[in-house]
């Protein structure tokens, strides 16, 4: 049990072979997704920074090493990655900050973005009422009033060392995009497929395009001059530079230039809030995660109170993975109904996260038949997301840690550059659910509790979670993957806690997701072909995935720190100190 999922790594040839054989569909995919290769672990004893780009990482790295703590790195971090790493790194989107403190409080920073004031629940509809998904996904309307700076800032404010200022942890940031960086093969390998979305904005097309219309390519210099004068201005003023004065005067001209209805005032009115985390226990452990507006922290707990009221330990390895899958369908069909701005709806946090309502679930769990979706409640279609968000964990000597997960939403958001500003802009508002049985662009269905409202964070399933042994941090995850991110850390989880993983294995393991609708499991390549013929036989549909979630984690063992970027995605860096 404890070595399934390296078995079923290892297995992964005979796998291909089998599928080859007997499994036409799987074996496609798998020609396109190749096995994920087993991720690095790094042994520090002084702290580390894992994060979906090295250069930040470092920096980070750095600021530990300077005597920093774990909330200092972080934002070190953050401000690198807007400059390092586009696609997902931003000031012009949001995200969680998951903090666990040495002196044992725990605390989270939301700053997810808010929808503009005009914005209301027909924004997102079509002239005949239908959900329109160009509106959410692909125009100005989508752009969430972004969260990072005030976020970013409000973490340093309040859980910084002080012994740096903000300035001090922004000065590589500011550098790199001053002085520009080498354009890496990942980044320039996405840039192609985003040409028609981000080429259509001069001020956009300015920066990641050349003079005759190619994107950058690996090796070339890629500068933001407009983005370092940004960052520049934060740094000087605090996030009021960003939020009051020109640059909100410039994001407001330029998302509404575009059709958007974001204005100076909604920059002005934006507030990152501190919340208290969402606290669960898992077999002796306690699980602190992010509360709503992420329905995050929510369902982990949700389905890691199903589970354990199973052996998992000691399960046969095809009935683990249908409790599993069994799990998540549930948590996502309440998702679904129950969650939102907790700020604007009622979230029954409480009642989701109790061990009393998870036994309840347990009773319409049968072990060897799956549970129809339909059966659990209604509706949609699933999308892929590419490696939109990003994720990062930090520890620092002190016994502080970090758990940071921020997002454009799609990859290079919404593609819009706002002029004058280098601050490249979010689609985040498809995180709403336009309409109840119309999907988002995840696949996930979403009730009155997510409808679009003026000032209203939409939903997330952003995940920044932090588990503690003895009142300690022992793990430090969280992921990327839309709609995935959940149960991405749910198999972190229990492949540590359960099959007593190392945390290189548990990251670089094969996943599987399910979220409720549609109807079907994804399984990444690499799933042993025995549990996949396990899941079918129950009832389950498998659908074959490409491995894109991307679980930089972190894990404390008596040897000391051990990091592990996921090898899903190249560039990360587990940084030691
Ligand atoms: N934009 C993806 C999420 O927040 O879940």
């Amino acid at each position: 049990m404890r070595n399934i999922r390296t078995a079923r790594a290892h297995r992964f040839c005979a796998f291909a072979l089998a599928c080859t054989l007997l499994w036409p569909i799987l074996a496609r995919a798998q020609e396109s997704n190749p096995e994920i290769p087993p991720a690095q672990a790094v042994l520090a004893h002084n702290g580390m920074v894992v994060a979906q780009e090295a250069r930040a990482a470092r920096i980070g790295a750095d600021i530990l090493q300077k005597g920093g703590n774990a909330v200092d790195a972080a934002v070190a971090v953050g401000f690198a990655m807007a400059v390092t790493y586009p696609r997902a790194g931003n000031i012009g989107g949001g995200g969680f900050m998951l903090i666990h403190l040495a002196n044992g409080d725990d605390s989270s920073i939301d700053y997810r973005e808010t929808a503009p004031a005009r914005i209301n629940a027909k924004s997102f509809l079509d002239a005949q009422g239908n959900a329109d998904p160009q509106k959410s996904r692909d125009s100005a309307l989508a752009i969430g009033v972004p969260g990072t700076v005030a976020g970013l800032a409000l973490a340093e404010e309040r859980y910084g060392s002080g012994h740096f200022t903000l300035a001090e942890l922004m000065a590589p940031a500011i550098a790199m995009a001053r002085d520009g960086i080498t354009f890496g093969d990942d980044r320039a390998e996405a840039l192609p497929n985003e040409r028609l979305r981000l080429a259509r904005w001069p001020a956009t097309r300015k920066i990641f395009f050349k003079s005759d219309g190619s994107p950058l390519s690996p090796g070339d210099r890629f500068v933001q001059s407009d983005l370092a004068d940004t960052l520049e201005v934060i740094a000087r003023e605090g996030p009021v530079g960003f939020y009051e004065g020109t640059i909100a005067d410039e994001i407001a001209a330029a998302v509404q230039a575009a059709g958007g209805v974001m204005t100076a005032e909604d920059l002005h009115d934006y507030r990152a809030i501190e919340r208290k985390p969402v606290r669960g226990t898992y077999r002796g452990y306690d699980i602190v995660s992010m509360p709503p507006p992420s329905s995050g922290g929510v369902e982990l707990i949700e389905m890691l109170n199903i589970l354990e009221g199973y052996e998992l330990a000691t399960a046969d390895p095809a009935e683990e993975l249908h409790l599993l899958v069994e799990a998540m369908k549930r948590a996502y069909a309440d998702r679904t109904l129950f969650l939102g701005d907790p700020d604007k709806v009622q979230n029954p946090v409480e009642r989701l996260t109790s061990k009393d309502y998870a036994a309840l679930w347990r009773a319409t769990i049968n072990l060897a038949r799956a549970t129809p979706a339909g059966a659990i409640r209604a509706g949609g279609q699933a999308q892929d997301e590419g490696r939109n968000t990003t994720h990062f964990s930090v520890v620092d000597h002190f016994g502080n840690a970090v758990a940071n997960t921020y997002t454009l939403n799609f990859s290079y958001g919404v593609g819009l550059v706002a002029e004058g500003t280098g601050v490249l802009l979010n689609n985040e508002l498809d995180d709403f659910a336009a309409k109840p049985e119309s999907p988002n662009a995840y696949g996930l269905l979403g009730a009155e509790a997510n409808e679009p409202a003026p000032g209203k964070r939409p939903l997330s399933s952003m995940t920044p979670t932090i588990v503690l042994k003895d009142g300690k941090p022992f793990l430090i995850t969280g992921s990327p993957g839309g709609s995935r991110i959940i149960t991405t850390v749910l198999q972190i989880v229990v492949d540590v806690i359960d099959r007593g993983m190392d945390i290189a294995s548990a990251v670089s393991a094969p996943r599987i997701h399910n979220q409720w609708m549609p109807d079907q499991v994804y399984a990444e390549p690499g799933l042993a072909p025995e549990l996949i013929d396990a899941l079918q036989a129950r009832g389950d549909t498998v659908v074959p995935t490409r491995p894109f979630t991307s679980a930089n984690s972190i894990m404390i063992t008596p040897k000391g720190i051990i990091g592990a970027a996921d090898p899903r995605t190249r560039g990360g860096l587990a940084a030691g100190q």
